[in-house]
This record gives structure tokens, C-alpha cells and sequence, in this order.
């Protein structure tokens, strides 16, 4: 083949890369913008920002050494290439000491390109690592600690109820974090036990959670929004789907969460027409594979959305199957793991539920927060988080539940507004 033939073959080949590249990314316009729930490429706070601006100014500077290296090492190759048999068997010219002028010159640009790096780098460094201290005086404090596998999200200075005869304590929730919009959110990292990361790629990130040890980090959204968090640091079975949410609310609809936050667990009166109805007979759940997403397509289509509908009671509560379920989560010992205030449920292994049943998500923002997903989790905790403390808590005691049991807890939860 001669020289001409090869090149067009190459280039017609490496023509045939882009259909198979749209091909494999589903011509999914998403996929080349590198939007996503976890893209750092779609900064939607400050401190991100930061970060975003800090990369694009290293890949400009190490594109253009690399586009300028690599046309003078094109143009030599080609110049100077042998072209006969003669060439290949030629004495090396004679070698030189270089040029003064050039060395030096390239010395200068290398020093250049560090100083463009380094000035926004160590800029970067200063302002993510703590909020202003001008500002900071209007900060949220957060304390985030990390659990094999889950987030605890601790509110220092909103105080929660804890029982009917005015007993107060910090605000605590699990794997969703809400905070106001334009509000420095400053948060301290902390683990009971392995190292943790902590992650949300759009806001900031990502920071180590270190035993015996407090680390910082601050965010702050610039509009409401829902936000993908991830644990960003190997720490066991599922560390993988270790995940969390932040939900960033309009200072007004931030203030009625908080205010129902701080209340005590959801009381549902028992109503006699429920008590009357007769029991029926509950179908086993579906099967579903280990770590199957629990996510509809309807959820993802309005995140936010989605997570405001699930803060006011579910339709259709059946009364009698949430006091069946609030006198299981005591008698299966679900309450030596878990609070719910004002329930008798002090447990403080596993995330606080006084509120579950207005969060998004379940099992560590792994799993949407309905009735089947609920009981899937209830019924079998290792299938969906291989590794955790729950499933491991259900095999020390011997803790299994009846379909009408699974049942019975799903309404009981599900009333935790
Ligand atoms: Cu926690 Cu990885």
C-alpha cells in the first residue's frame, strides 16, 4: 500500500470512532456538555465556582504547552525524517551546546505558566477553606459526621423538641441536609468511625471526614435547588452508594421546615372506623436485585419538587396500620437504633427518623422515599446496602418481618412528617 493509501485508510478509521462514541453515549447531548447530578462542571455556588474557574485555568494553560510542544515536536519529526536509505545510515550531525537564549527563554515560560497556575491556586485555597470572616458572623454552622454508611446532619443552633415537657436538643436529621439560599453554610466534618469524604460536586467539595479530627468546609447556593451529595472516600462495603442530599430552600419555605423540624414525631389519632376495618392479607413484595435503583423517572423529572410533596401527609393514611406500626418499631427493637421524638425512640446508632417520612430519599439517598421502596429496605436491608449496621443488627437479634408487618412500619414511617 503505498504511503498516500495508509494515511487515508487512518484517517477513514478514526472517522469511523465518532458514530461509535455517539453510539455508545446514547447521542445524549447531556453526555457532552458533562451535565449531570454529580458534574462539577455546573457550578451552583461560590465555593464551586471557585473550583471550576481554578480547573479551567489549568487545562487552558497545559493545553496551550501541550498544543505548542507538540507542533514543534510535529514539525521536527517531519523536517528533519529520514528520506532515503542513506539518511537512516548517516553520521548524527555534528551536536552542539544548544541555544543561550532559547534555554532560558523556555525557562521563563515554564515559571510563567507555574505563576498563572499558582496566583488563582493559592486564591482558591484561601477562600474555600472558611468563610469570609466578615461574613461569617451570618453563617449557618452544620455539624456533618459520617457513619458506616450514612450522613448525620446536626443543626447546633436551632434547637429540636424532644419531649411534651419541654426538653429541648440540636436539631438532628439524616442523609438531607436543607439549608437556606445565599446563606454561607459552614460546616464541620467529623466520623465515629473510618474515613469519610464529603462531596456535593455542584456546591463543594470534596473534604475528608477524619477520626479525631475536625475538618471545614463551606457552601453557599445561589438558588433553591436539589443537590446530589456523595461520599468521596473508600469506606466499605457500599461506599459507593453512600450518598446524600442538600436541599437549598427560599429563606421563607427554609423557616417553615425548620419550624416543623423542631417538633416532636407526628401523633395520628386512632380513628374507630379504621380500627374496625377487617385485616387483610398482604402479597409479598417483588424481588429486586442488590443495589437496584430505587429511583423513579417521575422523581428525577422535579427533584425539588418531588421533595416538597413528600413534606405534607400522604393521602388515604390508614390509622390503625400506623399505631400497628409505631408499637412494631418499639417491639422489633427498631427504637434501640433509631430516635423519633416523642415516640419513645431515643436510639442514636442509626439516623434520627422523627421526620423520615418527609424526606426524598431512604438508605443514604439511595432509594426513593415511597411505600415500596420503604418496605424493600425494611425487609431485607442487606439485599439493597450490603455492609450496613442495620442488616447486621437484624441478624444479631434475629429480626424478620411478616409482609403485614413490612406493611404496618411503612405506614408508620411514612406518617413521620
Ligand atoms: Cu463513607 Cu465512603
Amino acid at each position: 500500500m503505498s504511503q498516500r493509501l495508509r494515511s487515508v485508510s487512518l484517517v477513514l478509521r478514526a472517522l469511523t470512532a465518532v458514530p461509535v462514541l455517539l453510539l455508545l453515549s446514547g447521542c445524549d447531548l447531556n453526555f457532552w456538555r458533562m451535565e449531570g447530578h454529580q458534574s462539577t462542571m455546573f457550578a451552583e455556588g461560590p465555593v464551586a465556582r471557585t473550583q471550576l474557574e481554578l480547573f479551567w485555568v489549568t487545562v487552558w494553560v497545559t493545553l496551550f504547552i501541550f498544543v505548542v510542544v507538540g507542533a514543534v515536536l510535529a514539525y521536527a519529526t517531519i523536517r528533519f525524517r529520514a528520506r532515503s536509505e542513506a539518511d537512516e545510515h548517516a553520521e548524527p550531525p555534528p551536536q552542539g551546546h544548544g541555544n543561550p537564549l532559547i534555554e532560558l527563554g523556555l525557562i521563563g515560560a515554564s515559571v510563567l505558566a507555574l505563576v498563572i497556575i499558582a496566583v488563582p491556586t493559592v486564591k482558591a485555597i484561601w477562600s474555600t477553606y472558611d468563610v469570609a470572616e466578615t461574613d461569617r458572623k451570618d453563617a449557618l454552622e452544620i455539624t456533618a459526621t459520617g457513619y458506616q454508611l450514612w450522613f448525620k446532619f446536626e443543626y447546633p443552633s436551632e434547637m429540636a423538641a424532644l419531649d411534651s415537657a419541654g426538653a429541648k436538643a440540636p436539631l438532628v436529621t439524616g442523609n438531607e441536609l436543607v439549608i437556606p439560599v445565599g446563606k454561607p453554610i459552614r460546616i464541620h466534618l467529623r466520623t465515629v468511625d473510618v474515613n469519610h469524604s464529603f462531596w456535593v460536586p455542584k456546591l463543594a467539595g470534596k473534604v475528608d471526614m477524619t477520626p479525631n479530627r475536625r475538618n471545614l468546609l463551606w457552601l453557599k447556593a445561589d438558588r433553591p435547588g436539589y443537590f446530589w451529595g456523595q461520599c468521596a472516600e473508600y469506606c466499605g462495603d457500599s461506599h459507593a452508594v453512600m450518598r446524600f442530599r442538600v436541599i437549598a430552600l427560599a429563606p421563607k419555605d427554609y423557616a417553615d421546615w425548620l419550624q416543623q423540624q423542631q417538633t416532636l414525631g407526628r401523633e395520628v389519632a386512632l380513628k374507630p372506623a379504621d380500627a374496625a376495618k377487617p385485616k387483610i392479607q398482604v402479597a409479598a413484595l417483588r424481588s429486586f436485585r442488590t443495589n437496584e435503583t430505587g429511583v423513579s423517572a417521575k422523581f428525577d423529572l422535579d427533584p425539588l419538587k418531588s421533595w416538597q410533596a413528600k413534606q405534607l401527609p400522604e393521602k388515604g393514611e390508614d390509622s390503625a396500620l400506623i399505631s400497628q406500626g409505631r408499637q412494631l418499631f418499639a417491639s422489633k427493637t427498631c427504637n434501640a437504633c433509631h430516635t423519633v421524638r416523642g415516640h419513645g425512640a431515643m436510639g442514636v446508632q442509626g439516623p434520627d427518623l422523627t421526620h423520615v417520612g418527609a424526606r426524598s430519599t431512604i438508605g443514604a439517598g439511595l432509594l426513593e422515599n415511597n411505600s415500596e421502596q420503604l418496605r424493600r429496605w425494611l425487609r431485607d436491608p442487606e439485599s439493597v446496602k450490603p455492609g450496613n449496621k442495620m442488616a447486621k443488627a437484624y441478624r444479631d437479634n434475629k429480626i424478620s418481618l411478616s409482609n403485614e408487618e413490612q406493611v404496618a412500619l411503612v405506614a408508620y414511617l411514612e406518617s413521620l412528617k
